[in-house]
């Protein structure tokens, strides 16, 4: 399949009526699969409703049909065509935080989308994305836009129409480029089906940020526990991962310098990846930054651009610095220990 590159500045006005949203949304209506940016990672985006459309998502990613994609819609009101009872807690997220990377749970309206897309749940997961070309995206569309990360099943989730085509190129009918995406780790999924709402996956809107509006809220056991199954389908999958096997570390830069410098004298090719405060301290074959630890929403923008670089540089073994689990480093530190495979060695 010839895979069309299509440009598109986010700062004009009347995105809707552009020819290259028209073009892109054209392709939507016709069944055809196409990756957009949203503010957290690049989508893979069709028709939620066709089951010709979402099957081609699933192929072109080569992701197991167990896991459901989020819907994604651009305004409020298409809520109630897939979703009778809206609880009054999410109600009060929607408010506060869409558009904006919180995707919410509900008991879906049934016969409405592609049984493929919600993976035969009787739940549906939802979001609205705080960017210009998605909401325009799907606006021209007229469509509810089933979207998954715009990544081949297992590699780490796109920041950049390069990703995408280093992933999808002939796979995909269209890519649209606007540019880097800004949060850089994904929605935070948030399950409002039960009493007490629980979040599945920690994403863009943290914890924290979500109970200062409505309380106190549970977080799946199976995302501080690996012996728990995740209630999220797509949490179980290993994801993100580098080629060469990542090691997280708990402990200092000497430590972690140490561990570095044993490998290289095995005749390792050595990878770290490190923030701005420490660069300058490591002498490593391949030295990665990744924003500031001090302000992690910095990490988070440039973590998967970070994990796919190991694979440029050719590196054999990767260290990696460790994150504050609070805030947005809980989402940080999620992606780093798929990453990782769990893999982390502590300082005694
Ligand atoms: O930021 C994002 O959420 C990005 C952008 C493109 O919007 N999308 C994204 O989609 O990350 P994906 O498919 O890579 O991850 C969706 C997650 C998966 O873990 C999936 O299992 C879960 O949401 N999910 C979807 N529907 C669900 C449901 N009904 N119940 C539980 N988990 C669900
Ligand atoms: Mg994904």
């Amino acid at each position: 399949m010839d895979t069309k590159y299509i440009e598109v500045d986010k700062n004009v006005d009347n995105l809707n009526t552009y020819p290259q949203i028209i073009d892109a949304a054209k392709r939507l209506k016709q069944n055809e699969v196409v990756a957009f940016p949203t503010e957290t990672v690049y989508g893979l985006g069709g028709n939620a409703k066709s089951d010709d459309a979402v099957r081609k998502i699933f192929e072109a990613k080569g992701r197991p049909s167990d896991n459901p994609l989020i819907i994604h819609i651009s305004e409020l009101e298409q809520i109630h065509e897939f979703v009778d009872a809206v609880p009054e807690k999410a109600r009060t997220l929607m408010k506060t935080f869409w558009p904006g990377p919180l995707t919410i749970i509900f008991q879906k309206k049934e016969g409405v989308l592609s049984e493929i897309a919600t993976a035969g749940l009787s739940t549906v997961a939802i979001r609205m994305p705080e960017h210009p070309v998605a909401l325009a995206l799907i606006q021209a569309s007229g469509l509810p836009i089933a979207a998954p990360s715009a990544n081949r099943s297992g590699r780490p989730s796109p920041t950049t129409a390069e990703h995408v085509w280093e992933d999808l190129n002939g796979r995909v009918s269209a890519i649209v480029d606007a540019g880097p995406t800004g949060i850089g780790v994904e929605s935070t999924v948030l399950d409002c089906t039960g009493e007490l709402p629980q979040i599945l996956r920690p994403g863009g809107v943290t914890k924290e940020q979500i109970e200062a509006e409505i309380g106190i809220v549970k977080v799946d056991p199976a995302l501080t526990n690996q012996e728990e199954a995740p209630k999220s389908p797509g949490m179980k999958y290993t994801h993100y991962a580098p080629d060469a096997p990542l090691f997280l570390v708990k402990g200092g830069r000497e430590y972690i310098q140490q561990l570095i410098s044993d490998k290289k004298n095995e005749g390792f090719r050595v990878g770290v990846l490190t923030t701005e405060e420490n660069r300058a301290y490591y002498t490593s074959d391949f030295v990665q930054v990744c924003g500031r630890r001090s302000q992690l929403e910095t990490v988070a923008s440039g973590l998967y651009d970070a994990l796919r670089s190991f694979n440029k540089a050719d590196v054999e073994i990767i260290f990696s610095e460790v994150f504050e689990n609070k805030g947005v480093g809980v989402a940080i530190m999620n992606r780093l220990l798929k990453a990782a495979g769990h893999k982390v060695i502590t300082e005694a």
